[in-house]
Protein backbone atom coordinates (compact mmCIF):
# COMPACT_ATOMS: atom_id res chain seq x y z
CA UNK A 1 0.00 0.00 0.00
CA UNK A 2 3.02 2.44 0.66
CA UNK A 3 4.35 1.58 -3.12
CA UNK A 4 0.69 2.51 -4.50
CA UNK A 5 0.40 5.89 -2.23
CA UNK A 6 4.01 6.26 -3.37
CA UNK A 7 3.17 6.25 -6.85
CA UNK A 8 -0.27 8.43 -6.28
CA UNK A 9 1.85 10.93 -5.14
CA UNK A 10 4.18 10.96 -8.61
CA UNK A 11 1.33 10.75 -10.59
CA UNK A 12 -0.72 13.66 -8.89
CA UNK A 13 2.26 15.98 -8.56
CA UNK A 14 2.87 15.56 -12.22
CA UNK A 15 -0.51 16.29 -13.15
CA UNK A 16 -0.76 19.01 -11.10
CA UNK A 17 2.17 20.70 -12.68
CA UNK A 18 1.19 19.55 -16.07
CA UNK A 19 -2.23 21.55 -15.95
CA UNK A 20 -2.87 24.42 -18.38
CA UNK A 21 -5.98 26.15 -17.34
CA UNK A 22 -8.22 26.10 -14.48
CA UNK A 23 -10.87 23.59 -16.23
CA UNK A 24 -7.79 20.89 -16.24
CA UNK A 25 -7.31 22.52 -12.52
CA UNK A 26 -10.49 21.47 -11.39
CA UNK A 27 -10.47 17.79 -13.09
CA UNK A 28 -6.86 17.29 -11.10
CA UNK A 29 -8.60 18.20 -7.75
CA UNK A 30 -12.04 15.79 -8.39
CA UNK A 31 -9.84 13.38 -9.91
CA UNK A 32 -7.18 12.47 -6.84
CA UNK A 33 -8.73 14.78 -3.64
CA UNK A 34 -12.32 14.28 -4.91
CA UNK A 35 -14.87 12.15 -2.50
CA UNK A 36 -14.55 9.88 -5.25
CA UNK A 37 -10.95 10.42 -5.67
CA UNK A 38 -8.05 8.02 -5.65
CA UNK A 39 -6.17 9.55 -2.68
CA UNK A 40 -9.56 9.19 -1.57
CA UNK A 41 -10.08 5.94 -2.20
CA UNK A 42 -6.83 4.89 -0.88
CA UNK A 43 -7.97 5.99 2.08
CA UNK A 44 -11.22 4.23 2.51
CA UNK A 45 -9.13 1.01 1.91
CA UNK A 46 -6.53 1.60 4.62
CA UNK A 47 -9.00 -1.21 6.56
CA UNK A 48 -7.25 -3.62 4.66
CA UNK A 49 -3.76 -3.14 5.31
CA UNK A 50 -2.49 -4.91 8.37
CA UNK A 51 -3.00 -3.10 11.53
CA UNK A 52 0.64 -2.03 12.53
CA UNK A 53 1.12 -0.41 9.13
CA UNK A 54 -1.97 1.61 9.18
CA UNK A 55 -0.72 4.31 11.32
CA UNK A 56 2.21 4.89 9.08
CA UNK A 57 0.13 4.47 5.87
CA UNK A 58 -2.85 7.00 7.54
CA UNK A 59 0.09 9.78 8.51
CA UNK A 60 1.64 9.65 4.71
CA UNK A 61 -2.11 9.81 3.47
CA UNK A 62 -2.88 12.80 4.86
CA UNK A 63 0.35 14.21 4.33
CA UNK A 64 0.02 13.90 0.86
CA UNK A 65 -3.59 14.88 1.17
CA UNK A 66 -2.47 18.65 2.37
CA UNK A 67 0.71 18.70 0.27
CA UNK A 68 -1.75 18.22 -3.04
CA UNK A 69 -4.15 20.60 -1.78
CA UNK A 70 -0.94 23.39 -1.60
CA UNK A 71 -0.04 22.80 -4.98
CA UNK A 72 -3.29 22.93 -6.38
CA UNK A 73 -3.83 26.56 -4.32
CA UNK A 74 -0.57 27.80 -5.93
CA UNK A 75 -1.18 26.68 -9.29
CA UNK A 76 -4.58 28.36 -9.13
CA UNK A 77 -2.96 31.92 -7.85
CA UNK A 78 -0.31 31.19 -10.97
CA UNK A 79 -2.72 30.47 -13.54
CA UNK A 80 -5.22 33.74 -12.66
CA UNK A 81 -1.93 35.95 -12.87
CA UNK A 82 -1.17 34.71 -16.11
CA UNK A 83 -4.60 35.28 -17.30
CA UNK A 84 -4.11 38.83 -16.00
CA UNK A 85 -0.99 39.59 -17.38
CA UNK A 86 -2.37 38.51 -20.74
CA UNK A 87 -5.39 40.33 -20.35
CA UNK A 88 -2.93 43.78 -20.22
CA UNK A 89 -1.39 42.85 -22.80
CA UNK A 90 -4.71 42.81 -24.90
CA UNK A 91 -5.47 46.16 -23.40
CA UNK A 92 -5.33 49.44 -25.87
CA UNK A 93 -5.01 52.64 -23.89
CA UNK A 94 -7.18 55.37 -25.88
CA UNK A 95 -5.90 58.82 -25.14
CA UNK A 96 -8.76 60.32 -27.53
CA UNK A 97 -11.31 59.37 -24.73
CA UNK A 98 -12.08 62.07 -22.51
CA UNK A 99 -10.53 61.75 -19.20
CA UNK A 100 -12.44 61.66 -15.76
CA UNK A 101 -12.61 65.19 -15.02
CA UNK A 102 -10.82 67.07 -12.00
CA UNK A 103 -13.22 68.34 -9.27
CA UNK A 104 -12.47 72.41 -9.13
CA UNK A 105 -12.85 74.10 -5.51
CA UNK A 106 -14.03 76.35 -4.59
CA UNK A 107 -13.19 79.70 -2.24
CA UNK A 108 -15.16 79.40 1.29
CA UNK A 109 -18.08 81.55 1.79
CA UNK A 110 -15.98 83.51 4.69
CA UNK A 111 -13.29 83.80 2.35
CA UNK A 112 -15.40 85.71 -0.33
CA UNK A 113 -16.65 88.02 2.28
CA UNK A 114 -12.96 89.02 3.68
CA UNK A 115 -12.03 89.42 0.22
CA UNK A 116 -15.01 92.03 -0.15
CA UNK A 117 -14.28 93.73 2.79
CA UNK A 118 -10.71 93.90 2.19
CA UNK A 119 -11.14 95.83 -1.39
CA UNK A 120 -14.11 98.32 0.12
CA UNK A 121 -11.30 99.38 2.50
CA UNK A 122 -8.27 99.33 0.32
CA UNK A 123 -10.59 101.30 -2.26
CA UNK A 124 -10.60 103.96 0.54
CA UNK A 125 -6.94 104.20 1.41
CA UNK A 126 -7.19 101.68 4.02
CA UNK A 127 -3.94 99.06 4.32
CA UNK A 128 -3.47 95.56 5.91
CA UNK A 129 -2.70 95.05 9.27
CA UNK A 130 -1.71 91.84 10.37
CA UNK A 131 -0.70 90.89 13.91
CA UNK A 132 -0.37 86.91 15.61
CA UNK A 133 -3.30 84.73 17.33
CA UNK A 134 -1.71 84.50 20.25
CA UNK A 135 -1.65 87.67 21.70
CA UNK A 136 0.11 89.11 25.29
CA UNK A 137 -2.35 90.35 27.73
CA UNK A 138 -0.69 93.80 26.92
CA UNK A 139 -1.72 94.38 23.57
CA UNK A 140 -5.51 92.09 23.93
CA UNK A 141 -6.17 94.10 27.02
CA UNK A 142 -4.09 96.48 28.84
CA UNK A 143 -3.20 98.28 26.33
CA UNK A 144 -6.44 98.78 25.00
CA UNK A 145 -7.93 100.34 28.03
CA UNK A 146 -9.00 97.40 29.69
CA UNK A 147 -6.88 96.90 33.04
CA UNK A 148 -6.94 93.34 34.56
CA UNK A 149 -10.09 93.57 37.29
CA UNK A 150 -11.94 95.53 34.65
CA UNK A 151 -15.54 94.12 34.10
CA UNK A 152 -15.28 93.77 30.32
CA UNK A 153 -12.39 91.09 30.68
CA UNK A 154 -16.21 89.09 32.04
CA UNK A 155 -17.38 88.90 28.22
CA UNK A 156 -14.11 87.69 27.00
CA UNK A 157 -12.63 84.92 28.03
CA UNK A 158 -10.23 82.51 26.49
CA UNK A 159 -7.83 80.37 26.15
CA UNK A 160 -4.56 81.11 28.29
CA UNK A 161 -1.16 79.75 27.49
CA UNK A 162 0.29 81.56 30.36
CA UNK A 163 -1.00 84.40 32.83
CA UNK A 164 0.50 86.50 30.03
CA UNK A 165 -0.07 85.12 26.70
CA UNK A 166 -4.16 83.71 25.43
CA UNK A 167 -5.59 83.52 22.46
CA UNK A 168 -6.55 86.94 21.32
CA UNK A 169 -10.08 87.74 22.08
CA UNK A 170 -10.56 90.03 19.54
CA UNK A 171 -8.48 92.27 16.52
CA UNK A 172 -8.17 95.06 18.59
CA UNK A 173 -4.66 94.81 19.67
CA UNK A 174 -3.54 95.19 16.18
CA UNK A 175 -4.93 98.52 16.48
CA UNK A 176 -2.34 98.95 19.16
CA UNK A 177 0.43 97.32 16.87
CA UNK A 178 -0.22 99.33 14.36
CA UNK A 179 0.34 102.62 15.58
CA UNK A 180 3.33 101.34 17.14
CA UNK A 181 5.04 100.44 13.85
CA UNK A 182 4.21 104.00 12.46
CA UNK A 183 4.26 107.10 15.22
CA UNK A 184 4.56 109.37 15.09
CA UNK A 185 3.50 109.55 11.29
CA UNK A 186 0.44 110.73 10.31
CA UNK A 187 -2.02 109.81 8.56
CA UNK A 188 -2.72 105.93 10.00
CA UNK A 189 -5.75 103.68 8.08
CA UNK A 190 -5.33 100.21 8.49
CA UNK A 191 -7.75 97.07 8.33
CA UNK A 192 -7.00 93.81 10.25
CA UNK A 193 -8.82 90.33 9.60
CA UNK A 194 -8.52 87.30 11.66
CA UNK A 195 -9.37 84.85 13.76
CA UNK A 196 -9.94 85.72 16.79
CA UNK A 197 -11.30 83.40 20.13
CA UNK A 198 -13.73 83.04 23.01
CA UNK A 199 -15.44 81.01 25.35
CA UNK A 200 -18.31 80.68 23.36
CA UNK A 201 -20.00 77.69 21.50
CA UNK A 202 -23.58 77.87 19.94
CA UNK A 203 -25.67 78.17 17.00
CA UNK A 204 -24.65 81.98 16.49
CA UNK A 205 -21.69 82.24 18.67
CA UNK A 206 -17.86 79.90 18.15
CA UNK A 207 -14.82 79.86 19.92
CA UNK A 208 -13.45 80.63 17.07
CA UNK A 209 -14.36 83.28 14.48
CA UNK A 210 -12.96 86.09 12.29
CA UNK A 211 -12.94 89.96 12.97
CA UNK A 212 -12.29 93.03 10.57
CA UNK A 213 -11.04 95.70 12.96
CA UNK A 214 -10.53 99.23 11.00
CA UNK A 215 -8.36 102.31 12.40
CA UNK A 216 -7.97 105.63 11.06
CA UNK A 217 -5.74 108.07 12.65
CA UNK A 218 -5.07 111.90 11.66
CA UNK A 219 -4.86 115.56 12.75
CA UNK A 220 -8.05 116.15 12.34
CA UNK A 221 -10.48 112.85 11.91
CA UNK A 222 -14.09 113.23 13.31
CA UNK A 223 -17.08 110.67 14.15
CA UNK A 224 -18.25 112.56 10.95
CA UNK A 225 -15.67 110.51 9.06
CA UNK A 226 -16.38 107.50 10.59
CA UNK A 227 -19.86 107.64 9.90
CA UNK A 228 -19.33 108.36 6.26
CA UNK A 229 -16.70 105.67 6.32
CA UNK A 230 -19.56 102.74 7.88
CA UNK A 231 -22.28 104.34 6.04
CA UNK A 232 -20.27 103.51 2.81
CA UNK A 233 -19.08 100.04 3.66
CA UNK A 234 -22.45 99.42 4.89
CA UNK A 235 -23.91 100.45 1.01
CA UNK A 236 -21.35 98.52 -0.54
CA UNK A 237 -21.63 95.35 0.82
CA UNK A 238 -25.15 94.90 1.41
CA UNK A 239 -26.15 97.42 -1.41
CA UNK A 240 -27.04 101.14 -2.53
CA UNK A 241 -30.35 101.88 -0.30
CA UNK A 242 -28.49 100.71 3.28
CA UNK A 243 -29.23 103.11 5.94
CA UNK A 244 -27.10 102.95 8.95
CA UNK A 245 -27.74 104.00 12.51
CA UNK A 246 -25.23 104.72 15.37
CA UNK A 247 -26.58 103.99 19.19
CA UNK A 248 -25.09 104.90 22.17
CA UNK A 249 -22.30 102.15 23.44
CA UNK A 250 -19.50 101.48 25.58
CA UNK A 251 -15.88 100.04 24.71
CA UNK A 252 -13.10 101.18 27.11
CA UNK A 253 -10.72 101.95 24.28
CA UNK A 254 -12.69 104.04 22.46
CA UNK A 255 -14.85 107.55 23.69
CA UNK A 256 -17.12 107.86 22.68
CA UNK A 257 -18.73 104.36 21.83
CA UNK A 258 -21.44 103.52 19.17
CA UNK A 259 -22.81 100.16 18.48
CA UNK A 260 -24.02 100.54 14.54
CA UNK A 261 -26.96 99.03 13.04
CA UNK A 262 -27.80 98.46 9.23
CA UNK A 263 -31.12 98.86 7.91
CA UNK A 264 -32.29 95.01 8.08
CA UNK A 265 -31.76 93.16 4.63
CA UNK A 266 -33.94 90.77 4.70
CA UNK A 267 -37.26 93.27 4.79
CA UNK A 268 -35.63 96.54 3.77
CA UNK A 269 -36.90 98.29 7.66
CA UNK A 270 -40.67 97.46 7.90
CA UNK A 271 -39.40 94.60 10.41
CA UNK A 272 -39.32 91.23 10.21
CA UNK A 273 -38.36 87.79 11.79
CA UNK A 274 -34.69 88.31 11.19
CA UNK A 275 -34.67 91.76 13.12
CA UNK A 276 -36.72 91.01 15.72
CA UNK A 277 -39.40 93.18 14.15
CA UNK A 278 -37.20 96.37 14.54
CA UNK A 279 -35.99 96.99 11.48
CA UNK A 280 -32.22 97.07 12.14
CA UNK A 281 -29.60 94.78 12.06
CA UNK A 282 -26.61 95.37 14.43
CA UNK A 283 -23.32 94.78 12.78
CA UNK A 284 -20.25 96.31 14.79
CA UNK A 285 -18.70 97.98 17.07
CA UNK A 286 -17.16 101.40 16.59
CA UNK A 287 -16.31 104.81 18.55
CA UNK A 288 -13.61 107.64 18.39
CA UNK A 289 -10.16 105.90 19.87
CA UNK A 290 -9.46 106.59 23.25
CA UNK A 291 -6.76 109.40 24.08
CA UNK A 292 -5.13 106.37 26.35
CA UNK A 293 -4.89 104.54 23.75
CA UNK A 294 -3.58 107.14 21.14
CA UNK A 295 -1.02 107.82 24.55
CA UNK A 296 0.16 104.35 24.93
CA UNK A 297 0.57 103.71 21.26
CA UNK A 298 3.15 106.68 20.36
CA UNK A 299 0.64 109.22 19.64
CA UNK A 300 -0.01 113.12 21.21
CA UNK A 301 -3.70 112.68 21.83
CA UNK A 302 -3.78 116.98 21.60
CA UNK A 303 -2.24 116.47 18.36
CA UNK A 304 -3.85 113.20 16.58
CA UNK A 305 -7.50 112.18 16.76
CA UNK A 306 -8.75 108.72 15.38
CA UNK A 307 -11.86 106.16 14.98
CA UNK A 308 -11.79 102.25 15.24
CA UNK A 309 -14.94 99.79 14.65
CA UNK A 310 -14.55 95.90 14.63
CA UNK A 311 -16.97 93.52 13.44
CA UNK A 312 -17.74 90.26 12.76
CA UNK A 313 -17.11 88.52 9.65
CA UNK A 314 -19.54 85.50 10.12
CA UNK A 315 -22.49 87.80 11.01
CA UNK A 316 -21.84 89.95 8.14
CA UNK A 317 -21.95 86.06 5.94
CA UNK A 318 -24.92 85.11 7.29
CA UNK A 319 -26.62 88.15 6.87
CA UNK A 320 -25.42 88.20 3.40
CA UNK A 321 -26.14 84.61 2.29
CA UNK A 322 -29.47 84.19 4.63
CA UNK A 323 -27.44 81.75 6.70
CA UNK A 324 -28.77 80.63 10.04
CA UNK A 325 -26.61 78.53 11.83
CA UNK A 326 -23.24 79.71 12.22
CA UNK A 327 -21.57 76.15 12.61
CA UNK A 328 -22.20 75.08 9.02
CA UNK A 329 -19.38 77.14 8.35
CA UNK A 330 -16.72 74.76 10.23
CA UNK A 331 -18.44 71.37 9.70
CA UNK A 332 -16.80 71.18 6.38
CA UNK A 333 -20.02 70.01 4.45
CA UNK A 334 -19.35 70.01 0.92
CA UNK A 335 -23.05 70.46 0.41
CA UNK A 336 -23.29 73.35 2.50
CA UNK A 337 -20.08 74.84 0.68
CA UNK A 338 -20.35 74.39 -2.71
CA UNK A 339 -23.48 76.95 -3.12
CA UNK A 340 -20.92 79.52 -2.59
CA UNK A 341 -19.58 80.88 -6.28
N1 LIG B 1 -13.22 94.62 19.89
C1 LIG B 1 -14.63 94.73 20.09
C2 LIG B 1 -15.23 93.35 20.36
O1 LIG B 1 -14.65 92.40 19.94
C3 LIG B 1 -15.29 95.35 18.89
C4 LIG B 1 -14.94 96.77 18.70
C5 LIG B 1 -15.72 97.75 19.27
C6 LIG B 1 -13.82 97.14 17.99
C7 LIG B 1 -15.42 99.08 19.11
C8 LIG B 1 -13.52 98.49 17.83
C9 LIG B 1 -14.34 99.45 18.40
O2 LIG B 1 -12.46 98.91 17.13
O3 LIG B 1 -14.01 100.77 18.22
O4 LIG B 1 -16.25 93.26 20.96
Amino acid sequence: MLDKLKELEDEAKQNIEAVKDLDELKEARVRFLGKKGELTKLLRSLGSAPPEDRPVIGKKANALREELERAIELKEQSLRDARKGEQWENERIDVTLPGSPATVGQKHPLTLVQEEIKEIFVGLGFQLAYGPEIESDYYNFEALNIPADHPARDMQDSYYITDQFLLRTHTSPVQIRAMEKRAPKLPVRVICLGKVYRRDDDATHSSMFHQCEGLAVDSDITFADLKGTLHLFAREMFGPGQKVRFRPSFFPFTEPSAEVDISCIMCGGSGCRVCSNSGWLEILGAGMVHPRVLEVSGYDPRKSTGFAFGMGIERIAMLKYGIGDLRLFFSNDLRFLKQFN
